[in-house]
């Protein structure tokens, strides 16, 4: 299994029909509503990662472009959202994250999720870390979600992350 990686730009209706099929298994919207929040939620540069299993596609996610204050310094970082599985329980979202952390690492850019409290054991399973409540200030309002890193270390007082949710 290996990770295609596409620009939002870059996208094709066969590669949007591989990306709604997998993500309405999760969040079953009709396809004009996925297509509007993909349209209106990525920019041209943010990516598309699939996991492709023998040339079909199994699993899913994008990553934005985003910037956080790190101690009041400004970094550009990759947020990670719309993580799923066309089947669950087949590794496939392991698959996916670790090649998706392998990119991160490449590209050198620290990763950022949000998530609920629930799916914190499958993302740390993957080497995200859980970012202490007191060291991340974010601008919407989000008591159930944890937010989760990959690639920052812990050298760090406090996180503050100003873009939208994702
Ligand atoms: C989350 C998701 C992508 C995981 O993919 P998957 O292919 O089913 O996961 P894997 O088969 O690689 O499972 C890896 C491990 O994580 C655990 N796990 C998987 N999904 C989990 C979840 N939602 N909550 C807690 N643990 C989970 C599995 O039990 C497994 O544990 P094990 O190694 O002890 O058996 C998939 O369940 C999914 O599509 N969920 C719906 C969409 C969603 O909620 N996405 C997360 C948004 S934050």
């Amino acid at each position: 299994m290996k990770i295609d990686v596409t620009q939002h730009c870059d996208i094709d209706v066969n590669l949007l029909k591989n990306i709604i099929e997998i993500k309405s298994v999760a969040w079953p919207y009709s396809v004009a509503n996925q297509i509007k929040w993909l349209s209106t939620n990525l920019k041209t540069s943010d990516f598309h990662v699939l996991l492709n299993d023998h040339g079909s596609y199994v699993a899913y996610l994008n990553l934005i472009h985003i910037d956080i204050l790190i101690d009041e310094i400004s970094k550009p970082a990759l947020g990670l959202g719309n993580v799923c599985a066309k089947e669950r329980g087949k590794n496939y979202g392991t698959e996916l994250m670790k090649s998706t952390n392998d990119f991160l690492l490449e590209n050198k850019r620290p990763g950022l999720l949000f998530c609920k409290e629930e799916t914190i054991g499958f993302y740390s399973k993957c080497d995200w870390e859980v970012i202490p409540k007191a060291k991340i200030k974010v601008s919407f309002d989000s008591p159930k979600i944890a937010a989760m890193s990959f690639n920052l270390g812990n050298q760090y007082s406090k996180i503050n992350y100003c873009g939208v949710s994702f």
